[in-house]
């Protein structure tokens, strides 16, 4: 039977939000039939693969993607034709060239993001493989710690918080599923926290709580009381990881800062890093990303030299997935790890080229959905397949959320006493 594609075809569905965004089908001459779909990102990177929407604001407010999905019909599917499903990297080069431009303005990151996607899942199940068996080999077997983002502030969310997302890491675990169980408990805790002080108990776009807290201090205290009383032991159990997505409260020139939601005032890029030891010192943190902003890599280099022996320092909008920018990153030591977005660069082979080169250099490689998601569970395979041990992929609420932490369960389970678990 052969894995030669026969048929490609895209269409435009909505995301979590409501908004436009690619499927991918593909079908293959042995009769295996696959989907994908893309994500989408809100707090983006300046230099991020083209998200390419229509503009016109008859439909969608301009954010459809009908000239994306038509770049999948009438430019990639008759390109595709004839050729075998498990080149992965012939056919994304072929995308890439048939783009032919630097950031994929042309036919669309989203375009080409969900025909690789597609082309990975038809080899594999072509193969009779799962994905992640298909891609990462008979040696992925690491599950990956769940970063679970249980609060919101800064752009995700209308509080006193200027850190954007707050994460639960239950990196003392043994098992993936005792992990999420662990971090799922915590988010229901903190869910009555939040109630008993009176406090709003929606969620935001990743499934977090986004309650009206005074300070970003608070925020840190609250989930600790929330690990204390769900009966699990704040840097044992359970630490926390930040994202302050500081590209969204930047100021003027890089290195100048606005805690405009809290109210704290401008800061440099010293003083938001002299805070980042405090806190370090003071409260369980694990994990800190883009704690300064995507120009300031000076600032991204101290706040590194200064904590990345402690603390996993993330680079996510500084380095956009991109293997141009992570390299510039390891060779003047602007973090320890990069975060990993497929549709920040916009290719499968792409992607792990990022992370192979994170590995390469001693860093780490932190995968992550996209707020705007969809229920394609393709990232939990990714995580698996590459071993990188550790994803972020939301809270324990919204389905589009769930469906990537439940298929990490299938997993984990399927592996039996082969799946490995542990955060570094
Ligand atoms: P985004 O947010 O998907 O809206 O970019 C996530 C992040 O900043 O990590
Ligand atoms: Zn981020």
């Amino acid at each position: 039977m052969s894995s030669k594609i026969k048929k490609t075809r895209a269409m435009e569905i909505l995301d979590s939000r409501g908004n436009p965004t690619v499927r991918v089908f593909m079908e293959l001459e042995d009769g295996t039939k696959v989907k994908s779909s893309v994500p989408s990102g809100a707090s983006t990177g300046e230099y991020e693969a083209c998200e390419l929407r229509d503009g016109d604001k008859a439909r969608y407010g301009g954010k459809g993607v009908l000239r994306a999905v038509e770049n999948v019909n009438d430019i990639i599917a008759p390109a595709l034709v004839g050729l075998d499903a498990t080149e992965q990297m012939k056919i994304d080069e072929l995308l890439i060239n048939l783009d032919g431009t630097p950031n994929k303005d042309k036919l669309g990151a989203n375009a080409i993001l969900g025909v690789s996607m597609a082309t990975t899942k038809a080899a594999a199940a072509s193969h009779n493989l799962e994905i992640f068996e298909y891609l990462g080999g008979t040696e992925a077997n690491r599950i990956p710690v769940p970063c679970m983002n249980i609060l919101n502030g800064g752009e995700h969310a209308d509080n006193s918080v200027d850190i954007q997302e707050f994460m639960a890491v239950p990196f003392g675990a043994p098992t993936f599923k005792e992990g999420l169980r662990y971090v799922s408990e915590t988010f229901h805790t903190l869910k009555k926290l939040l109630k008993d002080r009176g406090m709003a108990t929606s969620v935001g776009d990743e499934g977090g709580f986004a309650p009206n807290l005074a300070s970003n201090e608070d925020a840190i205290e609250i989930i600790i009381e929330a690990i204390e009383k769900s009966g699990y032991k704040p840097g044992v159990d359970i630490s926390i990881a930040l994202d302050s997505a500081a590209t969204s409260f930047v100021v003027g020139k890089a290195g100048k800062y606005d805690l405009k939601w809290s109210g704290a005032g401008i800061k440099t890029s010293d003083d938001l890093i002299e805070m980042a030891k405090e806190w370090v010192k003071k409260y369980p943190i694990i994990l800190w990303e883009d704690p300064l902003a995507e120009e300031d890599w000076d600032g991204f280099k101290k706040f590194t030299k200064e904590l990345g022996d402690k603390i996993e320092v993330v680079g996510d909008d500084i380095f956009v997935t991109n293997t141009k920018f992570i390299e510039r990153g390891i060779k003047e030591h602007t973090a320890n790890a990069s975060l990993i977005k497929l549709n920040q660069i916009g290719s499968v082979s792409e992607t792990v080229d990022a992370v192979r080169l994170c590995y390469e250099h001693g860093w780490r490689a932190f995968v992550s959905h996209r707020s705007g998601e969809t229920c394609d569970t393709f990232l939990a395979d990714f995580t698996v397949a590459l071993g990188t041990g550790h994803l972020k992929t939301g809270s324990s609420s919204r389905s589009e959320r769930l469906a990537k932490y439940n298929r990490l369960l299938e997993i984990e389970d399927k592996l039996g006493d082969r799946a490995k678990y542990y955060w570094k």
